[in-house]
């Protein structure tokens, strides 16, 4: 996600636009830029990296005006560099634009405006809605960008100025990226979040889904992307900054938490063709004909994304009929393992940057290995460093623990999965829009599991005090087991270790007795019957059984101590719905214990060393 500013009003709109900036830089530094309207001259300057590479452009030349916006990016389309930041321009700089989200339909839009002429500079899909506010400018910019926008397809928050329009910034929203205005006393403030805000102003309107907001100095005007107008009345923000920033959640892992039903619908997004039921990834750098010669995946990675790669392994084998390994990126790298050109590496990584995961994959190149990332920063060394890259859109991960990166991870390798399968010639075509069907409706039952954050909390509550934890998993839940004890590891500082459920007989049942919770998760699927003998097995022993059940299974609510529902789904699809209760489970308990959740001690966001 990225951060947008705007300002209009009588003082210098720089002096508000680079503060409030800073304050949203926690929404991603890719690069940074900024444009204002001044005596009919159109002002632009960016820098790639950090605000304050921004601000030391600004030092030698400020741009000057009383109108303008900015931008802190987090890539999605286009590395960072100066040409891919924003604000964008049209093709005569009359006016910039700032846009957070992702137009799914740009490559389309781009080469139609190609054809008339209109020339582009960066690789962003942001560019696209500054030529196409351009093509319908002799309307005025408030129709012309009602036009353009009309035009887009995807989620978007897009602010415009323009020196055609000295006292004017016109602002369009559609979809889930949000953009708050706010009330000053003859001057009126844009943000993508309240943080920006808060020091200028705590009376602000909120811009709805596909309205359009025409500011001036003092000044409100809001319609629909129709024209038609919009009456809404300022409301008083009760947060304080810090809390603003993590949008009102207590902490940033909460937050992102509850950001993956967005986090999976961004990374479908303009991926999945249902009709055709195919999957389109262009940035994947391997044409089909290549996907059929393989004869081996590898996956690497560390941590939570390695127990992605795991869930990835049983869908990859499943969907492609294509052997399957998965290795610790620190193992793979030593232990000379045997690669050529039929086989495909692929590193898993959040952050594109864990020495262990980048080391691999350099060993597997070096090897003649075929190589796709999947990452969630754009740019990033893993990502750019592999023959093609599938992109994650999670946004910007704050948080330690890995959470909406992870179920991230996991469309992602959905999509990976389908798409190796029907390159293959393996992939049942019914089963595939099945699977993508339901993938489609995982956002919205994601959502209802969060909604039980409450009751999650207090079952944290009963445990908190737990020295040791046992999270137990078959088939597709077995990576989902380990990573809920690494969840509760990492954050709680409880001794908790995931097990495939097959394996308790062969030792663990040993450590089972009432003290010690044993989380079960036994959706209904191919392995339910095992599971819940493996419950059994665990109350006859008098442990207690925590089960991640299908909402609405009594068996499971007789045999278990609690029960966290989940949504019946498709068993391909269900980690996605497994993963939130045994995250924030994890997190209430940490709390509960008063650890740093957000900052948990000894770990790092990324691990860029050995
Ligand atoms: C997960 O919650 C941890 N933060 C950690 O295990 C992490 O997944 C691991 O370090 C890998 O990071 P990456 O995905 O950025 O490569």
């Amino acid at each position: 996600m990225c951060g947008i500013v705007g300002y209009v009003g009588p003082r210098e709109a720089l002096t508000v636009l680079l503060p409030a900036l800073r304050r949203l830089e926690y929404r991603g530094y890719d690069s940074a830029g900024v444009a204002t309207v001044h005596r009919g001259t159109l002002e632009v300057r960016k820098a790639v990296g950090k605000i304050a590479r921004l601000e030391a452009v600004l030092q030698k030349d400020p741009p000057r005006g009383a109108v303008g916006v900015a931008h802190t990016r987090w890539a999605t389309h286009g590395r960072p560099s100066d040409a891919n930041a924003h604000p964008h321009t049209d093709c005569t700089a009359s006016l910039a634009i700032v846009h957070n989200g992702i137009i799914g339909n740009y490559r389309e839009l781009r080469q139609a405006l190609a054809r008339e002429g209109h020339r582009f500079h960066s690789q962003t899909d942001t560019e696209v809605i500054a030529h196409l506010i351009e093509r319908h400018r002799e309307n005025g910019l408030p129709e012309a960008m009602r036009r353009a926008a009309r035009e887009l397809q995807g989620a978007y928050a897009i602010a415009c100025v323009t020196k055609e329009a000295p006292g004017m910034l016109v602002a369009v929203r559609c979809g889930s990226s949000p953009l708050i205005i706010g009330v000053g006393e003859g001057e009126v403030f844009l943000a993508s979040d309240i943080p920006a805000l808060l020091g200028e102003t705590r009376e602000i309107l909120v811009l709805g889904e596909g309205e359009q907001a025409i500011l001036r100095a003092g000044d409100i005007t809001l319609c629909t992307l129709t024209g038609e107008p919009v009456q809404r009345s300022a409301t008083t923000i009760p947060w304080d900054r810090e809390a603003a920033e993590k949008g009102g959640y207590a902490h940033f892992m909460l937050k992102e938490i509850f950001e993956q039903p967005e986090a999976v619908r961004n990374t479908m997004r303009d991926r999945v063709d249902l009709e055709a039921g195919e999957i389109r990834i262009p940035e994947l750098g391997l044409p089909d004909r290549e996907l059929v010669g393989l004869n081996r995946l590898c996956f690497v990675a560390c941590g939570t994304s390695l127990n992605a790669a795991l869930v990835g392994k049983y869908l990859v084998e499943a969907f492609a009929r294509l052997p399957v390994e998965v290795d610790v990126a620190s193992e793979f790298r030593y232990r000379q393992p045997v690669l050529d050109s039929r086989v495909l590496t692929v590193p898993i990584s959040q952050s594109g940057e864990t020495a262990d995961t980048l080391a691999a994959l350099r060993e597997a190149r070096e090897q003649g290995a075929r190589s796709v990332a999947i990452c969630n920063v754009v740019g990033s060394s893993v990502a750019r460093e592999a023959d093609g890259v599938l992109y994650t859109r999670a946004g910007i991960e704050i948080g330690v623990a890995s959470t909406k990166a992870f179920t991230a991870q996991l469309t992602a390798l959905i999509l990976l999965a389908v798409k190796l399968g029907l390159a293959r010639g393996f992939a049942d075509r019914a089963l595939v829009r099945t699977v993508l069907k339901g993938l489609g409706d995982i956002p919205d039952l994601m959502a209802g599991v969060l909604a039980q954050n409450e009751m999650i909390r207090a079952v944290g509550a009963r445990f908190a005090a737990s020295r040791d934890c046992l999270y137990l998993g078959r088939g597709l839940h077995y990576p989902l087991a380990l990573e809920g004890a690494l969840k509760l590891k990492e954050i709680a500082y409880i001794h908790a270790e995931g097990y495939s459920a097959g394996e308790m007989k062969h030792g663990p049942i040993a450590l089972i007795d009432e003290h010690m919770p044993v989380v079960a998760i036994t959706p209904r699927g191919p392995t339910y019957e095992k599971m819940a003998a493996n419950i059994e097995e665990v109350k006859a022993r008098d442990g207690i059984v925590i089960a991640v059940a299908t909402a609405g299974d009594s068996e499971i609510g007789v045999q278990a101590d609690v029960v966290l529902p989940v949504p019946a789904a498709l068993y391909w699809l269900q980690p996605l719905l497994v993963a939130l209760p045994l995250q924030l489970l994890a997190y209430h308990m940490a709390v509960l214990r008063g650890c740093d959740v957000d900052q948990p001690r000894n770990l790092a966001k990324s691990v860029t060393v050995e």
